[in-house]
């Protein structure tokens, strides 16, 4: 975050208090649960396990070898039997589990019996394939249901799953499907976005050119001829046609509760992603805990995370937490503005969407489409709503509180990571006053704390590093075939506590005011991007001598990505643009990384021992005056630089 936008945070006074109605009826409504989960966090978690099914139950809910936790210890339990199975039993059988609506506009409801059915069968498919408990399989797909289809077939046989968003390219693809040697992989033959097709079989196709361990492809037919694909005779296979004649039950693997569910990559401060590993007991009792009191899901509730399952949010509060706790949850194939600006809105009153949960970057193009798209809709079934992703600015706050929320609705703006698994800070619904850009408070049980460089606790009103002091059921257990990783990355630069990589502020009343990233990652649009990831990818182009990757503040996306690159004097191919260098990162990542500004320049600005100084760069970029120059090398390539960002504006 810019220094205005932080600022302007730590001036908000508006308190909003829950209102009677709403802690009438919430499911977590008196301060005992969050004195219980304090004082007694072992019983506090192990009373939430066991409204759970079990094959067996643990026999020490928490084993803690700092940074090394086991949850639920000696417990047996299948995620899949929790989400799917556990609802049979009574009236849910028949109750919508995923309301799935595709961009062009088909629908398709799925009972928790059907998906039962669905789930079974693609479980045995995969079986038929080879794949057992422990083998990876990597999944490249749309939103469509196929997607939590697989995950909880993966999750049924104990094969861990690895979902790669969609919006990343054939090369991240295939460093993400090698780094964890998955020997199966499930695409499809396309998705729409925005009216295009997005060609994932197609990019499947080209990272198999260097993917020695995948042995049969697994196709979903969601397009059709428009996508143009080949099926190669011996890999690949369509997913119906495997469907069709497979067995309909599929005996449960009874996980270890430290067993792995899924791998998910995300980035960090160096170029390589993290393949972040998350397990079964305590993942599952951590999201299904936080849905129900932090979504205060009810029977009735439809549930909609805006979030592609590709992301975290999605794995945990798209498929895993809502269907632990048997809600019917929406899912939505496309993008807010297609066909129409108002498509969300309108997605709200067709299904009477009663919980609402998506990004603050989301709900900023929503207030610059103007206030007549919601306006339009009925929007009065919904109850509740969420952010996440990022800090929410007071104004983007208010707007969503009266013209999503008619002024009636709670805003739970949750914090929390890929690593966390679960939402970590947030208000508790019914319980808790909120205040516009604050995330509020640590859930029962939850140790987060603001300390300084020496991890010295700060006084409130001070700022500095998010920690969390001690574990929590669904946090991370390792970075994938890398321990070391993760314990230097977590665990040592605050020893024995977990550092979030987060700058906070906690003020007299103890809310935590998050303050974005305090390392070299980026967010853009609420996702994660590295600074050396992009870095990396622009210096792979054969005309780039060296390269400088900043986050700018944007108004809609929270930060841009702003490159500076030197270029090489004696490449043979002539000087690529700057556009040019922007599909060079497209094509290497993914969209989502794709520079907003490139700038080649001469010369960076450099300390004299050397370093980048990103300070002057980020000063550069949002065209401010510029801070201390004093350790400069040379001032006078600021200065060229300054002219030169300018002349490049527009
Ligand atoms: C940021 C997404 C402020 C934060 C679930 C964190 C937030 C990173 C919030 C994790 C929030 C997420 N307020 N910042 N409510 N939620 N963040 O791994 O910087 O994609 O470290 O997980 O997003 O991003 P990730």
């Amino acid at each position: 975050m810019d220094k205005e936008a932080i600022l302007a945070l730590l001036e908000e006074t508006r308190e909003f208090p829950p209102s009677a109605e709403f802690t009438a009826q919430a499911n977590l409504n008196g301060p005992e649960m969050v004195r219980r989960g304090n004082e007694d966090p072992d019983g506090f978690w192990a009373d939430i396990a066991n409204e759970l099914q079990w094959f067996h139950k643990w026999n020490r809910v928490l084993e803690w070898n700092p940074p090394d936790a086991k949850w639920f210890v000696g417990g047996k339990i299948n995620l899949s039997v929790n989400c799917v199975d556990r609802h049979l039993a009574g009236a849910r059988r028949n109750k919508a589990a995923i309301i799935w609506e595709g961009e062009p506009g088909e629908e398709r409801v799925l009972t928790y019996w059907d998906l039962h059915r669905e789930v079974n069968k693609f479980a045995n498919v995969m079986k038929a394939l080879g794949i057992g408990k422990g083998d990876r399989v990597t999944l490249y797909m749309p939103m469509i249901p196929e997607l939590p289809i697989a995950m909880l077939a993966c999750a049924r046989i104990g094969a861990p799953h690895s979902v790669v968003f969609g919006g990343f390219s054939a090369e991240a693809l295939r460093e993400r499907i090698n780094d964890c040697a998955a020997k199966l992989l499930i695409t499809a033959d396309g998705g729409y976005r925005r009216g295009n097709i997005v060609p994932l079989k197609k990019a499947c196709d080209e990272a198999m050119t260097g993917c020695p361990t995948i042995e049969k492809m697994v196709v979903v037919r969601r397009v059709g001829e428009a996508a143009g694909i080949t099926m190669h005779a011996g890999r690949d296979l369509w997913w119906h046609d495997l469907m069709k004649d497979a067995d309909d039950y599929c005996e449960p693997e009874p996980m270890d509760s430290e067993d792995p569910l899924y791998i998910l990559y995300t980035s960090g401060s160096t170029g390589k992603p993290k393949g972040i590993l998350h397990t079964s007991a305590g993942y599952l009792v951590g999201v299904y805990a936080t849905t129900k009191y932090i979504f205060d899901i009810k029977e009735q509730d439809v549930f909609w995370c805006t979030a592609d399952i590709g992301w975290v949010t999605g794995h945990s509060y798209v498929v895993y937490g809502p269907l632990a706790t048997g809600a019917s949850v929406l899912m939505y194939e496309g993008a807010p503005d297609a066909p129409g600006r108002d498509r969300f809105w309108e997605i709200i009153e067709k299904y009477g969407v009663t919980v609402f949960y998506t990004a603050p970057t989301a709900i900023r193009s929503f207030m610059r489409w103007g206030d007549e798209h919601p306006a339009k809709h009925d929007l009065s079934s919904l109850r509740l709503l969420g952010t996440v992703g990022e800090p929410i600015n007071p104004e983007a706050w208010i707007w969503y509180h009266h013209h999503i929320g008619g002024g009636r609705c709670p805003i739970v703006d949750t914090w929390w990571q890929t690593e966390t698994g679960m939402i970590l800070i947030t208000p508790l619904p019914g319980l808790v006053a909120t205040k516009p850009g604050s995330a509020t408070l640590p859930f029962p049980s939850i140790e987060a704390d603001v300390v300084d460089e020496t991890g010295k606790s700060v006084p409130p009103g001070g700022g500095g590093y998010l920690i969390i002091r001690k574990p929590w059921p669904a946090m991370l257990r390792t970075i994938y075939g890398d321990h070391n990783r993760y314990v230097s990355t977590y665990w040592m630069r605050f020893p024995g506590v977990y550092f979030t990589g987060d700058g906070a502020k906690r003020d007299k009343d103890g809310y935590f005011w998050l303050l974005g990233r305090v390392d070299d990652v980026m967010n853009v649009a609420g996702h994660r991007v590295s600074t050396m990831e992009v870095e990396s990818a622009l210096v792979e182009h054969p005309a780039v001598a060296e390269a400088a990757v900043i986050g700018r503040s944007d108004e809609i996306k929270g930060q841009a990505i702003a490159a500076f690159v030197i270029l090489r004097d004696d490449y043979p191919g002539g000087r690529p643009s700057a556009d040019e260098l922007k599909r060079y990162v497209t094509q290497k990542i993914g969209a989502i990384c794709r520079p907003d500004d490139v700038l080649i320049a001469a010369d960076l600005p450099k300390t004299r021992s050397g370093k980048i100084m990103r300070r002057l760069l980020r000063d550069i970029a949002e065209k401010r005056v510029m801070g201390d120059t004093t350790t400069l090398a040379d001032p006078a390539v600021v200065a060229a630089l300054k002219e030169k960002y300018g002349e490049n504006e527009g």
